[in-house]
């Protein structure tokens, strides 16, 4: 093996022609879906604050957005529904003629092509803020799962592409597939939110949601940050239940979780670029502190270089027209 002065690795940094015939990876416009809020009522497109460049839709509003999204060729969508007048067991989330069910058959409509993957999770529809149904002061997970079935089955039937269950009760995905195979959707795939840590990162998103829990916390179904293995029973669990696609959850404070399902699984991996990531970027740049640009790409490409397929990012529209301008 050669080593200095024979070897000499800048030979092939020189130029940015040579980065690009030697780089090793590459975030593509294709791998990334766009989360969308959609909120009740009309007329309504209003920016959430602690989210800069993110709206609240009201379901008339988002047939421009749809627009954008489809021009800069981002393959799929993520929608959260944002209501009022909630209740204890989140019927909203699977009302036919819910805030979600709507946007579906909206987005469908304008863009056909458009991959419209749904969350789901009774938190944005619950009044104490909880991903499931309480007892006993706790979130029951077996009483949870016929309502996340129902909820998965009424995007399903609102034309929903995939459904993508994000609440943590064990036996979801099963229950899932269960009611979406007997009504005839078998061909709808299941991405499973399957590691998903209790995360600090989740803050802004819960403003943007209105998903606080009013009560606790969610420690006692969201996984624990120190845990790793525990990550890959969760993975096999959700696999074995039914799960198409798995996601590890926030992405960049567990890159090395990504990696290590990457290496484990043979299953197509998304992670999530969540809600504190994005704001953090976004508070920095607008102080002048980061270059807003550079710093996005090389999050999204850490992203991909830990393993991650698919990217769930609020960064998409924009690494969207910057990934497609010639360098
Ligand atoms: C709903 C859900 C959450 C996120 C996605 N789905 C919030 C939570 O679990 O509290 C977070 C997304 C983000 O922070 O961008 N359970």
């Amino acid at each position: 093996m050669p080593t200095f002065p024979e070897l000499r690795l800048r030979r092939l940094r020189k130029s940015e022609a040579i980065r690009s015939l030697v780089s090793e990876n590459q975030v593509d416009v294709g791998d990334l879906v766009y989360p969308l809020f959609v909120v009740e009522g009309k007329g309504i497109k209003k920016e959430i604050d602690s989210m800069p460049g993110i709206y609240h839709f009201s379901v008339d509003k988002l047939a421009k957005e749809i627009d954008e999204i489809t021009l800069l060729k981002i393959p799929a969508v993520l929608l959260f529904g944002v209501v009022k007048n909630k209740d204890e067991v989140g019927s909203k989330a699977y009302h036919p003629r819910g805030v979600i069910q709507q946007s579906i058959r909206a987005i469908k409509k304008a863009a056909p092509e458009l991959i419209v993957v749904t969350d789901v999770c009774l938190c944005e529809y619950t009044s104490h803020g909880h991903c499931g149904v309480i007892a006993n002061g706790d979130v029951d997970n077996d009483r949870t799962l016929p309502l996340l079935a129902k909820m998965a089955l009424s995007h399903a039937q609102a034309g929903a592409d995939m459904v993508a269950p994000s609440d943590m009760m064990d036996g979801r995905v099963k229950a899932i597939r269960q009611a979406l195979d007997a009504n005839g959707f078998n061909d709808i795939p299941i991405l499973a939110y399957a590691v998903k840590y209790a995360s600090a990162f989740y803050g802004p998103f819960r403003e943007a949601a209105g998903s606080t829990p009013q009560f606790g916390n969610r420690r006692s179904y969201q996984m624990d940050p120190p845990n790793v293995r525990e990550a890959l029973r969760e993975i096999e669990q959700d696999i074995k239940e039914g799960a198409d696609i798995v996601m590890v959850k926030p992405a960049l404070a567990y890159l090395d979780v990504i990696r290590k399902v990457r290496d484990t699984f043979n299953y197509p991996l998304a992670a999530y670029n969540v809600s504190g990531e994005y704001s953090m970027v976004k508070a920095a740049s607008r102080q002048g502190w980061l270059n807003e640009r550079q710093v996005v790409l090389e999050i999204l490409t850490s992203i991909k270089r830990a393993g991650a397929d698919i990217i769930i990012t609020y960064h998409a529209k924009v690494a969207a027209r910057w990934l497609s301008e010639i360098k």
